[in-house]
């Protein structure tokens, strides 16, 4: 049987800031889904993407973010918890897409300085993903206290985040490759 084609599942990682810790989730996240075979991913980091702010929406694609999104069968969202919501350029960004986004998996990372992991910014982005046409997993990624959970290169220093991320990671590439069986093989009604 011939071997079947990767899943391709980019890791975007959502915040601008100066000094985001974000940035080590995004990176150690990429890292598991790299050890992969079936999974071929990329970073790709917001504050590199050619998106003005002189409007919004779908005028302003980025075409080579609009051409990532659309071979993509899921995502990786990374995104800090900025007074409970998501950082305004994360959204900003993805409304630039909208059919590049439909009957794809998605699944979330939320970063936090406190204890809840970015729960509450999860649970703020659930209906966004739901009017973009992702399909969201059940379970998430939750990295509390974040500026506890990398050494000064940058490595994790809990090991408990080895077998989260591998749980988030094994139902995305599930639901993932359920979405691709169904936009190649399932016609919809039109
Ligand atoms: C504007 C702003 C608001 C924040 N609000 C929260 C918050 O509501 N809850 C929380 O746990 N941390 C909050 N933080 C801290 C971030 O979660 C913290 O910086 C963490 O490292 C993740 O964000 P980063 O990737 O920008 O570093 C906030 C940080 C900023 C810059």
């Amino acid at each position: 049987m011939a071997t079947p084609r990767p899943l391709f599942i980019p890791v975007l990682l959502g915040t601008p800031r100066q000094g985001r810790m974000s940035k080590y989730v995004a990176r150690f996240v990429l890292g598991e889904l790299s050890k992969r075979d079936a999974i071929e991913t990329t970073l790709i980091d917001i504050r590199t993407l050619a998106v003005p702010i002189t409007d919004a929406g779908e005028a302003l694609k980025d075409p080579h973010f609009s051409a990532m999104i659309m071979r993509a069968d899921a995502l990786v969202l990374v995104v800090p918890e900025y007074n409970r919501g998501y950082p305004g350029l994360l959204k900003h960004v993805l409304d630039t897409n909208l059919k590049e986004y439909i009957h794809k998996a998605v699944g979330i990372c939320g970063v936090s300085a406190g204890g809840f992991g970015g729960t509450r910014v999860i649970e703020n982005l659930l209906p966004v993903m739901r009017e973009l046409g992702l399909l969201t997993i059940f379970w998430d990624g939750n990295f509390s206290a974040v500026q506890n959970l990398f050494d000064a290169h940058g490595m994790l220093v809990d090991p408990a985040y080895l077998k989260r991320t591998d749980k988030f990671i094994k139902e995305l590439v599930w639901m993932a490759q359920t979405l691709r069986y169904g936009r190649e093989n399932i016609p919809r009604e039109q």
